[in-house]
């Protein structure tokens, strides 16, 4: 792999230990992954930022570290709103270790936006090289804005947010970013509701594995491309998607060759998804609502009380900007939440059946809160929170 002169430097220990360790651990990956070189980097995001998955260990390694980070960095979601978490009933102890994890991140220039839509806060463009580690995150910025990024585990994020590159492999390269199978769509209604990508990328996820899908006859926005990619990333290991004629690498019929390997999917098979389960809790926000998804449930609660607890996710920054949506949701009893999630916090494991609205949290929240998972739309999700 070739380095440059700064970065035999920094591997020499010219920079300090910090900076040294964490060269190492890239130049180790790309060694592996046969990357020729470091690119620099415009972003990172880093994981392993809940007390509970990183624990005792996670914690002892990131308070050694001595260094500060190159690029504009956050983390992915931690296991609490943190200015919150007792309105969350976090225990003393759990909120005293989390609040350490964060504040070790802090010495280390990461931002404290706790969030997996980084792409909300801080503008990440077409072509723009990342080192992004949440799966749903690493999935629209490849899919849907076009920036390249690998998956990174939480280590090489924080090392390439240190060092301000990452190794040039996988989905940093054109030749990588190729379709590999079609999945055909057959009779989706007119105008399916993000819950329907959902679930779609919940099916589609575990026919993919970890290849790049083309998909054919959707026509998804945003919100819905962001449900389908983070499902996908949950139920297989997807990466990087195209929708032909919608998603940037995939707008004009011939930009991307054919693939030869083909699967359908029939509506009715999606359908057959959205069982209905007694629920004891709801949950919306995975991945993070965007503002437009916030305006949604405020409108779909305008006037009601919610019965059943009702927690919806979405970065401070943007809660803060939201300007009376917050408390709009809020008034119905319902809470919005900051800096967490359904699935990286402990306060949902207190709850036996859960309906959500995402694809991704159907298929964690049995494995990562012990509950059952059961998906409904939007609008289904208010209604169910809203009787007894
Ligand atoms: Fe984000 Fe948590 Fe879902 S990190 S994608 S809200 S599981």
């Amino acid at each position: 792999m070739y380095l440059t002169k700064e970065e035999d430097a920094i591997l020499g220990g010219e920079q300090g230990e910090t900076r040294q360790e964490l060269l190492e651990i890239l130049v180790a990956i790309g060694t592996v992954f046969g990357a020729e070189k470091m690119v620099p980097i415009k972003s990172a995001q880093v994981s392993g930022a809940s007390y509970k998955t990183i624990g005792e260990w996670g914690l002892t390694w990131l308070s050694h570290l001595d260094a500060t980070a190159a690029v504009p960095a956050v983390l992915n979601p931690i296991g609490m709103d943190r200015t919150r978490y007792e309105e969350m009933e976090i225990s003393e102890d759990f909120a005293k270790k989390q609040l350490e994890v964060i504040n070790a991140y802090k010495k280390l220039g990461i931002e404290l936006a706790c969030t997996c839509t980084p792409y909300y806060l801080h503008e990440t463009r077409f072509g723009d090289h990342l080192a992004w580690s949440e799966s749903s995150a690493v999935s629209y910025a490849n899919s849907v804005i076009g920036a390249r990024t690998n998956r990174e585990g939480g280590p090489s994020a924080l090392a390439a947010a240190i060092i301000g590159k990452t190794p040039a492999y996988g989905l940093h390269c054109t030749k990588n970013r190729l379709p590999q199978l079609i999945i055909e769509v057959k009779n989706a209604p007119l105008t399916p509701d993000q819950a329907w990508y959902g679930a779609l990328g919940f099916l589609a996820g575990s026919i993919a594995g970890a290849k790049i899908p083309l998909f054919t006859n959707i026509r998804p926005d945003d919100d819905s491309l962001k449900a389908l990619g983070a499902a996908m990333a949950a139920s297989g290991a997807v990466a990087l998607y195209h929708v032909a004629g919608v998603t940037p690498e995939a707008r004009r019929p011939g930009d991307l060759p054919e693939p030869n390997e083909k699967h359908i999917i029939d509506a009715g098979e999606i359908s057959a998804l959205f069982a209905d389960t007694k629920v004891d809790a709801v949950a919306i926000g995975c991945p993070h609502c965007s503002i437009r998804e916030l305006e949604s449930v405020a409108s779909l609660l305008e006037g009601k009380r919610v019965l059943k607890p009702l927690y919806i996710f979405a970065a401070r920054n943007l809660i803060e900007s939201a300007g009376g949506l917050t408390s709009r949701i809020e008034a119905s009893g319902a809470f919005v939440f900051a800096d967490t999630c359904m699935v990286v916090s402990p306060a949902m494991e207190r709850f036996s059946a859960i309906m959500v609205n995402s694809g991704k949290a159907l298929a964690y929240i049995p494995t990562m809160c012990g509950a059952v998972a059961r998906i409904g739309t939007t609008k289904e999700c208010i209604a169910e929170a809203c009787k007894r």
